[in-house]
């Protein structure tokens, strides 16, 4: 079966014949680098570093699962108060990972692209976002980076870009729905997630997607991120096999 064909009835997970049915995003909060280094005696950034590892790693599985959306949380608006050191190793970490894998994202045909306040980030790390959303722009399947990302933080810049409409008269005040909410965000053509997976067994949404996860379903393992492989994702994809999705209805 193609991925394209996979698309319209649903994923199917690696190295099996299992079907899931309507799992088109998958957003995943990717905690615990920070115990993963610990554990070993290392500094907090050879955990991000390891974490880098695993990103690659579940781009590939949800390639092959047929998961058109990805969306990783790797750095929060709350993240900046961190020592500098370690927010200076994690831009770092995020720019070379960028330049590493574009020639990959361009071969495996991934549209790169991020959600969060860009303004924040530093001028070269803008650039080179903005040169690998570009070149991959026309790709179908995407990996979405949250970047000094917070749900409040989108909503209230979705709102206040509907203010100034208003206020320019381009948008009538009775026009303000939840369509034209959702319309602001960051990404407004990407469908809410089906599936939200967090790693390390924090049961929190810390401030991920709070708009978009509306009625997605949670599932939460113990695995810290560097150590999320295979099996972990696997587990997750069947969690939400056996979830009866009913959108409020009955
Ligand atoms: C949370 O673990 C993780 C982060 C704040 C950063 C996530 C970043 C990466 C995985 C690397 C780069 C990402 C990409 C997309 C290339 P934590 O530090 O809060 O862990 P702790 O709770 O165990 O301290």
């Amino acid at each position: 079966m193609t991925n394209d064909e996979l698309q319209m009835t649903g994923t199917l997970i690696p190295n099996s014949s299992f079907l899931i049915p309507n799992l088109n995003h998958l957003a995943m909060i990717m905690d615990g680098n920070g115990r993963w280094a610990r554990q070993r005696g290392l500094p907090r950034l050879a955990g991000h570093e390891a974490g880098t590892e695993t990103v690659r790693r579940v781009m590939n599985y949800c390639r092959d699962a047929g998961i058109r959306y990805l969306t990783l949380y790797a750095f929060s608006t709350e993240n900046w108060s961190r020592p500098q050191g370690e927010v200076d190793g994690l831009m770092a970490l995020l720019g070379a990972f960028i330049r590493k894998y574009e020639e990959e994202l361009m071969e495996k045909q991934v549209r790169l692209r991020t959600i969060g306040n860009r303004a924040d980030l530093s001028a070269g790390l803008q650039a080179e976002i903005a040169r690998v959303e570009a070149a991959t722009a026309h790709f179908e399947r995407q990996v979405i980076i949250a970047l000094s990302y917070s749900g409040r933080n989108e909503i209230a810049r979705a709102v206040r870009r509907i203010a100034e409409e208003v206020r320019d008269g381009t948008l009538a005040p009775e026009a303000v729905s939840e369509a034209a909410i959702a319309a602001h965000l960051d990404a407004p053509d990407v469908p809410d997630p089906d599936l939200i997976v967090r790693t390390s067994g924090e049961m929190r949404v810390s401030n991920f997607l709070l708009w978009q996860c509306a009625y997605s379903e949670f599932h939460i393992t113990p695995v810290l991120w560097p150590d999320f492989g295979e099996a972990e994702f696997k587990e997750a994809l069947e969690a939400f096999a056996k979830r009866s999705r009913r959108f409020g209805g009955v």
